[in-house]
């Protein structure tokens, strides 16, 4: 039954001609309806809390445009949240966290068992929408790797370069390999409780994989990964997970190969044809429009757009950006990304 769905049967292996597509940050501040939402929950995490808000949001794409996918309305930063930081958003800035970087912060962390405490609400979002959603329509759950979050928690904020996380890594390894297993206990638990409310998918945000030094890809963005997803096997067999290790470049095949994904998320930096021969043999690929076309618009979305078509469709592919749909981008250019892919 499940089966049937394009997203899943892609995820299985399937060449889907035309392939299914979403976008990341589908729900969000490009909407008009989202930002009447958004005003409406007050807070963006008070939106995030709010199971009937955060499901109308991920309902709000799927009206509009038909996505193969939903994906849940939450964020990465839930969890660290919910293991004691103190997470804000300030308007225009972005998020705010108490900076973890001692043995000592770290062992004052919340014991994992307690998170679904604090998550419980985003569980139930993923009830109402397994309710809600087109019979068609996949849903994908969601969390941060656990190298990703460690950037936001060590630094207390989003950073350009992962400077301060990096630092603890060389400086106090000890305490940062203590702060990298909490976060992926804690992931591993939030996971399975969004598959146990009905999430068909699961993805891990590696936004800043990029960020690592080669010769520690391996051990804080494969090993905690490969972690998370035997967990989430061992309670949920069969739940297909798609990765995202970001800017990992020539690390994306050994990422799949290592982990065992059933899909790769791939960013605009990668030449398609380098996925298609390299990445798409071992893992359906999704990805990898420019974010920009989606401002842009006209004859260079079409174009663009095609061209990622073409280079895979041999093989098992997810059409999507290569990172989330910015707030700058039309809205009607969705409808002539669709119309390119769909015909
Ligand atoms: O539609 C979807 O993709 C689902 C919802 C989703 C959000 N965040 C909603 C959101 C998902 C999957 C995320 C993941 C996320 N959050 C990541 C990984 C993916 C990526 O983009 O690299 C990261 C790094 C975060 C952390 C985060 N959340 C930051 C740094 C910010 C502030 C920057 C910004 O864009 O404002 C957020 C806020 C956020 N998360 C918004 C949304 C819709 C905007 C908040 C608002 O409405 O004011």
């Amino acid at each position: 039954m499940g089966e049937e769905k394009a997203i899943l049967r892609a995820l299985r292996g399937e060449r889907v001609d035309p392939p299914p597509v979403w976008l990341m940050r589908q729900a969000g501040r490009y909407l008009p309806e989202y930002r009447a939402t958004r005003a409406k929950a007050g807070s963006f995490l008070d939106l995030c809390y709010t199971p009937d808000l955060a499901a109308e949001v991920t309902l709000q794409p799927i009206r509009r445009y038909g996505f193969d996918a939903a994906i849940l309305f939450a964020d990465i930063l839930l969890v660290p949240q919910a293991l004691g930081a103190n997470l804000r958003f300030v308007e225009g800035e972005g998020p705010r966290l108490s900076p973890v970087t001692t043995a000592e912060a770290v062992a004052g962390l919340r014991p994992v068992e307690t998170v679904h405490e604090t998550l419980g609400p985003v569980y139930e979002t993923v009830r109402i929408l397994r309710r809600e959603l087109p019979r068609e329509t996949t849903l994908i759950g969601f969390a941060g790797a656990p190298w990703t979050v460690a950037t936001y928690m060590v630094a207390g904020r989003g950073t350009p370069d992962q400077a301060p996380a990096r630092e603890m890594m060389y400086r106090d390894p000890a305490a940062f390999d203590a702060l990298m297993d909490r976060i992926t206990e804690a992931t591993a638990a939030y996971l399975i409780g969004q598959v146990r409310a009905g999430a068909e998918v699961v993805k891990i945000f590696d936004s800043w994989a990029g960020g690592l030094p080669g010769g520690w890809f391996e051990r804080y963005a494969i090993a905690p990964v490969r972690r998370i997803i035997e967990a989430v096997r061992a309670e949920a067999p069969g739940i297909p997970v798609i990765g995202f290790p970001r800017g990992a470049g020539a690390g994306y095949r050994g990422f799949v190969a290592a982990t065992g994904v059933e899909g790769c998320a791939i960013d605009a930096s990668v030449d398609p044809a380098w996925a298609a021969e390299a990445v798409q043999p071992l893992a359906c690929v999704q990805g990898n429009l420019d974010p920009l076309l989606m401002v842009l618009g006209g004859e260079a979305l079409t174009r663009e757009t095609r061209r990622i078509v073409e280079a895979f469709r041999g093989g098992p592919h997810i059409f999507n950006l290569g990172h989330g749909i910015t707030p700058e981008a039309d809205p009607d250019n969705v409808h002539r990304m669709l119309e390119a892919i769909r015909g």
